[in-house]
């Protein structure tokens, strides 16, 4: 569900026409909708209503400051993976306690940072980052709160890339050893252990992996409780799919139903790490078409944004929609609609069946909102992208336009050459 749909022959995100937008603003843009961010955090909140729980955005999904503004706004919390990450979260006024930290290569500075903070829990990925915490809580004469992650090794059946909770995953600690690796962490001065941990990967368009890899990790669970752990907070993590074309994922309260019984009046806080199925629908990228062009058969259309700015296509194979701001009658081509980039993997569609672009037009990327903006960079020397956020009739731009000065302001250049 989102807030992007066609009035008359118009494209509107909310109730502006996106047209208007790529005019105000320029193009390539991300324009995001504030009621479609809202709407599906709102959906987990309520799904889960009645039982403890913390819903912490995964940022690495869409780490606008604005849009972590209007989830903090809203009770939400955050998934972090860095210290850039952690900064980001309390700027927008993300309680301290509201905030878990995973990621399999923490450095001392981070831990320190976290620490300092007063975070919520480390999602602990190895034995050795549970000797480092340690170490630096212990200077820090601080206790730190973890859980560990658990690799369940279920088949998340989804991209290769994205799947991380099988055993050739880097992620978390095999299942099969983690009651050791508990017994480990609990002899440890400085650590104090609260929690357990999954995530199975991203793109899950399915329930079942999700209830095979709680039921897993309740039978761990139950088992350091018999033990006298203390666990009180099971994060399941995120990964919950979003539909790019045809895929038709359960929503957040599907996903509810499915696991609420399985826990079954045990006595913890759930915790969730939802990133791209809350803003993924709520953004699409607005693109302008410079060139049109034929080389033997095939079709290219030539548009202003690249792989720098939309990496997914090129990366997973992706498919993202791609459709007009303005209707038109007229024919359906086969087209590549590729970028200015200098890589033949630079690519936004592959032989797509499209509605016959024109030079100077616009089209919309579909469900641009995850993992679009936050893993662009400036490959070619490309300027960043502008964002925009559209509540209802109004429209703020949360991001300026990068510019030349942007791409060489923090390079140096050595006396010797001045
Ligand atoms: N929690 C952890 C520990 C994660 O590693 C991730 C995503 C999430 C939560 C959020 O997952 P989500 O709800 O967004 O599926 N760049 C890829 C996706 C990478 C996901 C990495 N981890 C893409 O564009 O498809």
């Amino acid at each position: 569900m989102h807030f992007f749909s066609y009035k008359g022959n118009e494209l509107y995100a909310e109730d502006v026409p996106v047209r208007e937008l790529a005019e105000r603003y320029g193009t390539p843009l991300y324009i995001y909708s504030h009621e479609t961010i809202l709407r599906h955090f709102r959906a987990y909140d309520e799904a889960y209503r009645g039982f403890p729980h913390i819903v912490c955005y995964a940022l690495k999904a869409n780490t606008n400051s604005a849009i972590l503004r209007l989830l903090a706004r809203n009770g939400g919390g955050a998934d972090i993976v860095s210290g850039g990450e952690l900064f980001r979260a309390l700027k927008a006024g993300i309680p301290p306690k509201k905030i878990v930290y995973a990621g399999v290569g923490k450095t001392e500075q981070e831990i320190r940072f976290a620490l300092k903070t007063g975070i919520l829990m480390f999602n602990v990925e190895s034995v050795d980052e549970l000797a480092e915490i340690d170490r630096i809580a212990g200077i820090m004469k601080k206790k730190a709160p973890v859980a560990l992650r658990i690799n369940p090794d279920i088949d998340p059946k989804t991209h290769p890339y994205i799947s991380t909770g099988m055993k050739e995953n880097k992620f978390g600690i095999a299942i099969e050893t983690a009651l050791e690796h508990y017994r480990a962490a609990s002899r440890l001065k400085n650590i104090e252990v609260v929690g357990v941990q999954k995530h199975i990967g991203s793109q899950i368009t399915t329930l079942s992996p999700f209830v095979d890899a709680l039921k897993r990790i309740l039978t761990l669970f139950d088992e350091l409780n018999k033990r006298k752990f203390d666990i009180r907070y099971l994060d399941i993590g995120g990964g919950l799919g979003i539909p790019y074309s045809d895929e038709k994922p359960p929503v957040p309260n599907d996903l509810a139903r499915r696991l609420l019984p399985i826990l079954n009046g045990r006595k913890i806080t759930l915790i969730m790490e939802p990133g791209r199925s809350i803003v993924g629908n709520a953004g699409i990228l607005l693109t302008r078409v410079l060139y049109l062009k034929k080389s033997g058969r095939k079709n290219f259309v030539i548009v202003d944004a690249g792989m720098n700015d939309l990496m997914r296509p090129s990366l997973y194979d992706a498919y993202h929609r791609i459709i007009p701001a303005v209707k038109r009658r007229r024919p359906q081509v086969t087209a590549d609609v590729v970028g200015p980039i200098c890589e033949s993997g630079d690519f936004l569609a592959k032989g797509r069946r499209i509605e016959k672009a024109e030079r100077g037009e616009c089209l919309a990327v579909m469900s641009a909102g995850a993992y679009g903006m936050s893993m662009s960079s400036n490959y070619n020397s490309r300027p960043s992208l502008a964002e925009v956020l559209v509540k209802g009739k109004k429209h703020n731009l949360i991001r300026k336009r990068g510019d030349y000065g942007d791409l060489i302001r923090d390079e140096m250049v050595p006396g010797y050459l001045a």
